[in-house]
């Protein structure tokens, strides 16, 4: 029985318990089973569907309690209530609330506040009597959460005993959350032993909460960042200082919360978090700006809603729902066929999104997105949309699976799965219109031969009006000039233009015009090495497998496509129509020998400012040099930051030359990383 299917049937077994018992109890008061062990199969059934969603429904005893705290854990009332934050979209909305504060405070200068992230996780509040943690609770509606301590004491981040002796009660408040990496890495696992992935870091973080054995809730690696108080605060001037109480006490809390003299310093604070945003260990929804002075907040107050002092500042969602209608097949520029979501336009991520990547078959069928359903889309920050997967609550009856297709959507080729890989391939590589259109794209574009006026669109309609067929027709086309003209949205100064851009590109570096030509697995790096080692195309066109394995850093993988690529007469048929087109590579340049580095041993040291020591050590290693993470007689170079200690002096003693980072920069090859 698949996993699914057990727990399945776990899930039916354990409602009919349920039922049994809630009727012994309620209706006949005759239990058989403690509140406990009640709590206990309540619990398993809750841990259940969140971690199977599809298992969840309507009838389920865990959606009968209605908001209350469930019987799986024992109620907690919190000793001063978990309020909310009012939220604020957009500088306007700001800038409001900040005239209410000043309004408010009867303040004529600039505020001073405090910007926090706004984590997206759960709210805790963790009780410490005496300075031992006594109980974690979870929200609830507010003013009663659920006890889950056994779970929250396996957070690594939760202190069990504070530091700084406090003798009285006080509730910490903060955010449980799993980080990114976590999420990435227990998805992994989950999808190794073919189960269902999470869909969300909050989902998974929720559903470790909730784990009825807190051994399960530490496999969820979760952390915690606090971010105030609740009630038995201590007495403090201000939020800075209860973050530093926080940081003595134990507690780890974000370090960049920062100061803002006045709400215009807020918004460039903002800007930075919101750019920052993708490379957080963690997510965000958006950032949480507080008056800073607790005099001030003293004067603002609360509603019952939550306090005047403080707003939520929302930023685009990265995810969004909308409505899958239907799955298209694109064929790029080396034949693979991949699925694309065709969505109804939803705004995610700060932008609206009408298509997705759905990667390959592998992805399509583990996701099981139809046509109908409704789906999570996912854009953070600059990367290409993608479809998390179905919402299969809503899924309606009788979606049918998507079917990948046999031939190519393009040319009618019939399709072939690649061996080993997940993907299908069109092999129809010369003629299918789809393929020629990516592969010239691909030719023109900026890190190829970079003719500027020949964007998709272009390309599409010059092929279309036969005007071009190949990569070297495109040389020729000065030849046409007047059929040129005779294009849509084609005048006299566009054509003029976009003969000039390809003039130009007549005489390519000869790296990119082999990058240009879209050979297998020869990316920048690659063609750069192949062009350093022939110089010339003419010698390269000569190249066998052997010379080609020659060039270093290429393995047999690449030396045997770069040499199918050469044997195949189409290619160099290909090569000869552009020379013959007037198109001539300039030879390559010798590389800059990096002087100094063959052999040699660097050691970095201190606080480096200019560069990340990962990314100077790389390139020590890639110019032929050695990095070491300690100062001995067979040390070359020790490299120094502000605040070198131990090293420095070391290496001094055995005198070892020291350079600054500046220094060790100008040694590299164009004097940069
Ligand atoms: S202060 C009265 N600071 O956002 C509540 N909350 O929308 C004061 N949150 O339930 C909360 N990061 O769970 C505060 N740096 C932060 C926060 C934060 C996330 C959550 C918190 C709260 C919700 C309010």
């Amino acid at each position: 029985m698949g996993e699914l299917s057990q727990a399945r049937a776990r899930a039916a077994e354990l409602r009919l318990e349920i039922a049994r018992h809630n009727r012994l109890y309620h209706e006949q008061a005759r239990p058989e089973i403690s509140d406990s062990e009640f709590d206990a199969l309540m619990a398993e059934l809750v841990s259940l569907e969140a971690e199977w969603p599809e298992l969840k429904e309507p009838e389920s005893p865990t959606e009968k309690v209605g908001g209350a705290p469930s019987r799986a854990f024992q109620p907690h009332r919190h000793m001063a209530p978990m309020l909310s934050l009012e939220n604020a979209f957009g500088a306007e909305e700001l800038a409001a609330w900040d005239e209410r504060i000043r309004r408010g405070l009867d303040h004529e200068g600039p505020i001073e506040y405090i910007v926090e992230l706004k984590f997206d996780g759960l709210s805790l509040s963790l009780t410490y009597e005496n300075g031992e943690l006594t109980t974690a609770a979870t929200r609830g509606d507010g003013e009663e959460g659920e006890d889950i301590t056994a779970n929250v004491r396996t957070m690594p981040s939760v202190p069990g005993q504070l530091g700084s002796k406090w003798l009285e009660r006080v509730e910490v408040r903060g955010e449980a959350l799993m980080s990114k990496q976590v999420f990435a890495e227990l998805n992994e696992a989950r999808l190794a032993r073919g189960e269902q992935v999470f869909a969300n870091p909050r989902n998974a973080a929720a559903g470790g909460l909730r784990q009825i054995d807190p051994a399960l809730a530490a496999e969820r690696r979760l952390s915690f960042f606090p971010y105030g108080f609740g009630g038995g605060a201590p007495e403090l001037a201000a939020q800075n200082g209860v973050l530093s109480w926080l940081e003595e006490a134990g507690f780890s809390p974000r370090t960049d919360a920062r100061i803002c003299l006045g709400v215009e310093a807020v918004q460039v604070r903002l800007n930075e978090i919101l750019a920052d945003r993708p490379h957080l260990p963690f997510g965000i929804d958006g950032a949480v700006i507080k008056v800073n002075s607790t005099a001030f907040q003293a004067r603002m107050g609360s509603t019952s809603r939550g306090p005047r002092w403080a707003i939520a500042y929302k930023f685009p969602s990265e995810e969004a729902f909308t409505r899958l209608n239907g799955v298209l097949w694109q064929v790029g520029r080396t034949g693979v066929v991949t699925p694309v979501a065709d969505l109804e336009p939803v705004y995610v991520g700060g932008v609206t999104v009408s298509r997705a990547t759905l990667h390959n078959l592998d992805e399509l069928a583990r996701k099981d997105v139809r046509p109908g359903d409704t789906v999570i889309v996912r854009r953070a920050g600059d990367v290409i949309p993608e479809v998390v997967g179905p919402v299969l609550e809503k899924r309606p009856e009788g979606l049918e699976p998507v079917i990948p297709p046999e031939v190519c959507p393009a040319c009618q080729t019939p399709l072939a799965q690649l061996g080993g890989y997940v993907a299908l391939r069109c092999p129809n590589r010369r003629e299918c219109p789809d393929q020629v259109l990516t592969q010239l794209a691909h030719f023109v574009g900026r890190s190829a031969l970079d003719i500027e006026g020949l964007g998709a669109k272009r390309l599409e309609q010059l092929l279309e009006a036969g005007l071009i067929s190949d990569q070297a027709s495109i040389f020729r086309l000065a030849e046409r000039r007047e059929e040129l003209l005779g294009l849509d949205k084609m005048g006299e100064l566009s054509a003029q233009n976009l003969l000039d851009s390809i003039e130009a590109a007549r005489t390519p570096p000869l790296p990119r015009l082999l990058f240009g030509l879209g050979i297998r697995f020869v990316g920048e790096r690659t063609a750069d090495d192949i062009a350093q080692k022939f110089r010339t195309l003419e010698a390269f066109r000569e190249a066998g497998r052997e010379d080609v394995l020659g060039v270093p850093e290429i393995g047999p993988r690449i030396a045997d496509e770069v040499e199918q690529w050469l044997q195949d007469p189409e290619s160099q048929a290909l090569l000869d129509r552009l020379i013959e087109a007037g198109v001539s590579p300039q030879e390559a340049e010798e590389r800059p020998e990096a002087e100094g580095f063959g052999g040699k041993t660097f050691v970095f040291t201190g606080k480096l400012e200019a560069f990340a020591r990962e990314e100077a050590e790389a390139a020590v290693k890639r110019l032929g040099g050695k990095a070491s993470g300690s100062v001995s007689r067979r040390t070359d170079y020790l490299v120094a930051g502000p605040g070198a200690g131990s090293k420095l002096a070391k290496a001094e003693e055995l005198g070892v030359a020291v350079l600054t980072e500046e220094e060790f920069l100008a040694l590299l090859p164009g004097g940069a990383l």
